[in-house]
């Protein structure tokens, strides 16, 4: 006998934000009917985060904080016991979307440290000689346009125009070796509209060897407990090459940038964990010189 189950979701885009209904089918195939001893439909989603090996020594001291958070947990009776037909079987369903007490369901994230996910999972559950069945379907949260999960952001208000300056004297030391090069740019903000994206220009006003590269480059920064100790890393998302080869000088070069969904959320800062982000400027001379500029922004869905 064959079985097969799936969770159909209505919304194709599988995006919703809280208080939405998570609608759509449990949808059960069999070429025979069979009996079964229940099903339930759970309704999941949590922060879990891991930490580096480099900092589990560390860890172990707050083991506490790193413990995943559970931000919904619901579980539907979908059927007592009893008896499905032969062919194909639809039940829908309809569950509103609410967090459990004290909870924020944040915005879905796929980070190297934090992850954050949501799920249905239904399980049909079979007397001792059948094995169970259970099928999984993700959905995603997306906060509601302007909702702020953070309101303590730094840089929240930094809607301004940041004018850069690079050269060798701006550079921190131990860049000596650094070619004679005037870089001048402006980034439109650094308090970012995640579904908008990240813009500003560049202009290499002189330089004394060839540039190869000019790339940029998105950076996480995930903090993993933050009370009693903590381990920050930062990783790299992407990184974008806006000028190939020997840039012209005094000629701008836009610069721009997608954030990409799932692995960028809003800016958030929690007492268990953070997550922030930063965009580097990178400009690599022939000679394989090497030089950045980190700006930290702040992402807001709005
Ligand atoms: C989720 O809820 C179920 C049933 O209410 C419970 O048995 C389970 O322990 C809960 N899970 C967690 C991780 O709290
Ligand atoms: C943010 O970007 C979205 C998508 O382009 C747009 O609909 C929205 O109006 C923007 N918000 C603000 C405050 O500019």
């Amino acid at each position: 006998m064959a079985i097969s189950l799936d969770i159909r979701l209505k919304r194709a885009d599988k995006i919703y934000c809280e208080e939405d209904n998570v609608t759509g089918v449990i949808v059960i195939s069999s070429n025979s009917d069979f009996k079964h001893e229940g099903i339930t439909l759970i309704m999941e989603g949590s922060v879990n985060i891991q930490v580096s090996t480099k900092n589990v020594g560390i860890i172990e001291a707050f083991y506490n904080s790193v413990k995943p958070i559970q931000l919904i947990n619901l579980t539907c009776e979908v059927s007592g016991a009893g008896r499905l037909p032969s062919g194909t079987t639809e039940i829908p369903f309809e569950i509103p979307l609410k967090s459990k007490a004290n909870r924020v369901l944040y915005e879905t994230y796929h980070g190297v440290y934090v992850n954050i996910g949501y799920g249905l999972r239904c399980d049909i559950k079979r007397s001792f000689l059948s094995k169970d069945l259970q099928k999984s379907q993700q959905f995603l949260i997306q906060y509601r346009p302007g909702y702020n999960a953070c309101p303590q952001l730094p840089l929240r208000d930094k809607r301004t125009p940041v004018n850069f300056e690079l050269s060798p004297s701006t550079l921190s030391s131990g860049r000596t070796g650094a070619p004679d090069f005037l870089l001048k740019g402006v980034i439109d903000t650094v308090c970012c509209n995640i579904s908008k994206p990240f813009k500003g220009k560049l202009v290499l006003v002189k330089c004394a060897v060839p540039v190869r590269s000019i790339e940029l480059q998105l950076v996480r920064v995930e903090t993993c407990g933050c009370a009693e100790g903590y381990a920050r890393e930062a990783t790299e998302i992407q990184n974008i090459q806006i000028g190939d080869g020997d840039a012209p000088q005094n000629i701008p070069i836009p610069i721009y940038m997608v954030f990409p969904r799932l692995f960028t959320c809003p800016t958030l800062i929690t007492t268990n964990f953070k997550l922030e982000f930063e965009v580097n400027i990178v400009v690599i001379f022939q000679d394989d010189h090497l030089i950045t500029n980190n700006f930290p922004i702040v992402l807001v869905r709005e």
